[in-house]
């Protein structure tokens, strides 16, 4: 059998729906469920629903052959797996936000508050500039952090902008791109490598078929 540890709410919806696009379906699953795992009708395949990050420690153990996560989760978690397809799906970028008068005053200002449910993306952009931040981490509505002058920018995830918009924040720049990724167990890869081979050439095909339109 093989196990695929999916991120719980969105990203296991797309991610189901892709591989239901290449015959691997899961039937009992629905958004409303709260179960937990679930398995394609021919019982090759178990789907692992978890928290989305906690997908890469799933994988990296061994506890799932296969993930999909956010790029935004792989970066943060910075676990040991292969990342061997993007799935192109969940599209969004990672950026320093903040008031519009943060983007005059410049943020190599020492000392610099920055909140963010992401610690490590931040302070790994801000370190390879030779910039001093002080990183909050708060678990969520990050946007609060300026408005409630708790720090002085975020680094968070933009998608449509509008939760940056109706709370009078803008981007200050971006960080990277960021999409759902398909990972995979080392170990996985060695002793299950016919079948995983197998899934993700169909999964690239049919991405290219998708996106290539
Ligand atoms: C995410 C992210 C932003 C928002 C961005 O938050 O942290 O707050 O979505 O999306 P937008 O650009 O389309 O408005 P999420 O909804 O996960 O809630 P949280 O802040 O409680 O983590």
């Amino acid at each position: 059998m093989i196990s695929i540890a999916l991120a719980k709410g969105r990203l296991a919806k797309d991610g189901l729906e892709l591989f239901k696009s290449i015959g691997i379906d899961c039937p009992d699953y629905s958004t409303k469920s709260r179960k937990l795992i679930f398995f394609s009708s021919d019982e090759r395949y178990k789907f692992i629903m978890v928290k989305p990050s906690d997908v890469p420690i799933y994988v990296e153990r061994g506890a799932a052959d296969i993930g999909i996560v956010g790029k935004d989760t792989l970066l943060e978690e910075g676990k040991d797996v292969y990342e061997l397809l993007d799935l192109k799906f969940a599209s969004c970028k990672m950026s320093v936000a903040g008031f519009p008068d943060e983007k005059k005053r410049s943020i190599t200002n020492n000392n610099i508050r920055v909140a963010t449910k992401y610690p490590n993306i931040a302070r790994s952009f801000f370190s390879q500039r030779k910039e001093m931040v002080e990183i909050i981490k708060l678990n969520g509505s990050v946007e609060l952090g300026p408005i409630i002058g708790l720090s002085d920018i975020i680094v968070d995830i933009v998608e449509s902008g509008k939760t940056l918009k109706e709370n009078g924040l803008v981007v200050i720049e971006d960080i990277c791109p960021i999409t759902a990724r398909l990972i995979v167990n080392r170990v996985s890869l060695k002793i299950k490598r016919g079948r995983i081979e197998d899934i993700i050439k169909s999964l690239e095909k049919s991405l290219e078929e998708k996106y290539d339109d």
